[in-house]
């Protein structure tokens, strides 16, 4: 049995909270935890979410105390485990990231593209502001980010802060789930050789209890519908299986069209389903997560953030896919930057496993966005003008330096209000 004393959890107002806390229940015969502090800087949302939390614990008997907190510093302060989910700019924001780039003729996506760019501009001050209290009130806590664009926020946190940070996700367990499920057989029995970045990645390899069957993976995907949306003669084109974010790279005149003829983004549904689900939590009879919870993207995320809890905790030393720093785990990218690959996750902390080189039919793209993604840290970090067009510029799915600098000035307007690095004295910095 693992003990944890404190788990803080910023942004706790967040619809997803129930999710996490139905993790520690699942897991009760395994771990223990003292404490769940719950941070927001929204109160409302922190009453209802917390008044929920706290009704779940006490009807599965959990002996775990929970407390609500608009203080940071109150909720970091001696936790073993700091967890980030937050949304600067909640979804009002991300619905601009969805709408602006479509005017261009490019995918709007919380994560991907210029979307992804604005959101990690947005997150990067204040992610490093939870960091500077980490350090302060929690030395040695791990720190584990769940904010998107998780493989940037984890990179800016690897480069600019002290904090043990790991990149987690729920897309790695999700296809390993799904992998596990089409042959009829336990998620344990299958290993994934998983390259890339984070929500832009590739199974280079599938195993079952050891043998190679990425051949006939390839083959049974084609019938997996909406889960696996690609042409199958791509994934035998590459050689490797593309995961689902790949889609917007592979498939983008596709996604912009899609997008387009859509009535609502997917921000504006994410609205309505959060509205529906904050219905169930302000209902003092609902005891435990509501099934609607699973029409949210980001359903079974706490099995990821629990799994790793639990090996650095008890020293598992087993291989979970996690965001960390490349150390040439990845030969054809720089040291410095983030990776999602396999990684020996024990009381040591996270080794990524040597992944050597790219294969040649997916190096150059995860190069490029990894160039995107560092240009989106640089820019996030220090407001500069030239990193910011930069980053737009070399992100694959924008056409031209027109449209690069076009979106550049009307997101850094719109979002204007969230980036202080940008606009320190109202005004855009020059260099
Ligand atoms: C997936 C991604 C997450 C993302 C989520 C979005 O699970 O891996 O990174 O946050 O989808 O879900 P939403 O319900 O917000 O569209």
């Amino acid at each position: 049995m693992a003990k944890i004393a404190k788990v803080a959890v910023i942004g706790g107002g967040s619809s997803y909270t129930p999710e996490l806390i139905d993790g520690f229940i699942t897991h009760e015969e395994e771990v223990q935890v003292g404490e769940i502090a719950l941070h927001d800087i929204d109160p409302e949302r922190l009453e209802i979410v917390g008044g929920m939390v706290q009704r779940q614990v006490h009807f599965a008997e959990l002996d775990t105390k929970i407390t609500l907190t608009g203080s940071r510093q109150e909720a970091v302060e001696g936790a073993d485990f700091v967890v980030s989910q937050i949304r600067v700019g909640q979804m009002a924001a991300r619905i601009l990231d969805e709408k602006i780039p479509l005017k261009y003729d490019v995918i709007g996506q919380e994560t991907t593209g210029p979307g992804g760019t604005l959101k990690a501009w947005r997150t990067i001050p204040v992610a490093l502001e939870i960091a500077r209290d980490v350090e302060r009130y929690a030395p040695g806590a791990w720190f584990l980010n769940f904010t998107n664009p998780s493989g940037i926020i984890t990179e800016a946190l690897l480069k600019h802060s002290n904090v043990n940070v790991v990149g987690l996700c729920n897309n790695p367990i999700n296809m390993q789930h799904m992998i596990a499920e089409a042959l009829g057989v336990r998620d344990e029995q299958i290993f994934l050789e998983w390259v890339g970045l984070n929500h832009v990645n590739w199974v280079r390899r599938v195993y079952l209890d050891g043998q190679d069957i990425t051949g006939r993976m390839i083959d049974l995907l084609e019938m997996a519908g909406d889960e696996f949306p690609f042409d199958p003669e791509l994934a035998r084109t590459l050689g490797v299986i593309p995961t689902w974010y790949l889609q917007y790279y592979y498939d983008h005149p596709h996604k912009v069209a899609e997008a387009k003829a859509a009535e609502k983004t997917r921000g504006e549904v994410v609205r309505e389903i959060e509205k529906a689900l904050f219905e169930k939590y302000r209902d003092p009879n609902q005891m435990v997560k509501p099934p609607e919870l699973s029409q949210r993207g980001g359903a079974l995320y706490s099995e990821a953030a629990i799994r790793l809890m639990l090996s650095l905790l008890l020293d598992r030393r087993d291989v979970q896919i996690v965001v960390t720093r490349n150390g040439g785990a990845i030969a054809d990218l720089p040291e410095d930057v983030s990776v999602e690959v396999p990684c020996v996750v024990g009381a040591h902390g996270v080794i990524p496993l040597n992944m050597g080189h790219l294969p040649e039919t997916i190096r150059a793209l995860c190069q490029q966005v990894k160039s995107w993604e560092s240009w989106t840290v640089e820019a996030g970090v220090t407001g500069s003008r030239r990193a910011a067009l930069m980053a737009m510029l070399v992100n694959p799915l924008v056409p031209s330096f027109e449209v690069a600098r076009a979106l550049l000035d009307e997101m850094l307007e719109a979002h204007r209000a969230y980036l202080p690095q940008f606009f320190p004295s109202g005004t855009p910095s020059p260099e």
